[in-house]
């Protein structure tokens, strides 16, 4: 039997944690709180700029919100960063991606104090996470990290494959991986074979941004299979819906555990930024 892995119900009790966390560091008068920073008006970046603060505010901690006109300038994002680093009140800062074009994402990214980029996109933390001293882990991996540990806690000696190299999913779950002592290989648009490579995997991560583009035949018998993709796709009777970048059905047939879309990967995210924010909060404050 396969198991689908529940990450709406993982999200929920990962919130619950951070909620009971976050009531025992009020206790002590400290209340964390999170600044989200959203430039312009891309629809699908308000609508989870609009959950991250719903959630916040559920779980007891404090949300700010940031909502500037898509013409803003890097020195008036930088300047407002600024803010936001010197603000107590602020444990930690998200700056909502992509950035209009005339803004340097990197430079904003990296203007943010290392203490409070709950993200974990500030080069510090992607070095930290790197070496295993600790540091703060991108939202999205970590959180494809603890599905795979709610189906196997011991990942000694398994061959992890990443189907994907991006610096926001691909390669920081390469680190959180191998930090669990997995092999890891790190495939992309360019790796030749790649169904074979895939075809070696104790643990498939998928993060391509492909519709349905790792099939079932590529799955070993077995395997855990996760899928990160959000892939919006036209339907026959002309409306959408949302597709992983694994051909679910395909591939459930054959793995182990399966993480599905939506309702995997996705709710595990925004529980991990909250996690992130009042385990910063405890670094900086307690
Ligand atoms: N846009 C899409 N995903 C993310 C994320 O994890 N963090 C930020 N800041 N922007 C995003």
């Amino acid at each position: 039997m396969t198991t689908i892995i529940d990450g709406k119900a993982a999200a929920a009790a990962l919130r619950l944690r951070v909620a009971d966390e976050t009531a025992a560091l009020k206790q002590a008068g400290i209340t964390p709180g999170l600044a989200v920073v959203l430039v312009g008006e891309d629809p699908a970046s308000q609508v989870y700029v609009r959950s991250k603060a719903r959630m916040t505010v559920e779980v007891g901690m404090a949300s700010f919100e940031h909502k500037l006109p898509v013409d803003t300038s890097e020195a008036e994002l930088l300047a407002l960063v600024a803010m936001l680093n010197a603000d107590d009140a602020v444990d930690g800062i998200l700056v909502q991606l992509p950035l209009p074009a005339q803004i340097d994402s990197d430079k904003v990214l990296r203007a943010i104090d290392p203490a409070k980029d709950v993200d974990g996109f500030h080069p510090i933390n992607v070095g930290l996470v790197a070496t295993g001293s600790g540091g703060i882990a991108p939202c999205t991996p970590y959180g494809a990290m603890l599905l795979i540990q709610s189906v196997q806690p011991r990942l000694d000696g398994l061959h992890a494959v990443i189907v994907g190299r991006s610096n926001i999913v691909g390669k920081p779950m390469a680190q959180l991986l191998l930090q669990q002592n997995c092999t890891v290989t790190i495939a992309h648009s360019r790796t030749r074979d790649l169904p074979d490579v895939v075809r070696g995997a104790d643990i498939v991560v998928a993060a391509v941004g492909r519709p349905e583009m790792i099939r079932g035949d590529w799955i070993k018998p077995g395997a855990i299979v996760i899928d990160v993709g959000i892939n919006r796709i036209a339907t026959d009777d002309g409306k959408s819906r949302l597709v992983g970048d694994v051909a679910y059905a395909e591939a459930a047939a054959q793995a182990e555990a399966i993480t599905p879309v939506p309702g995997g990967v996705g709710p595990m995210t925004i529980a991990c930024l909250l996690r992130n924010t009042v385990e910063a909060a405890r670094q900086r404050r307690a």
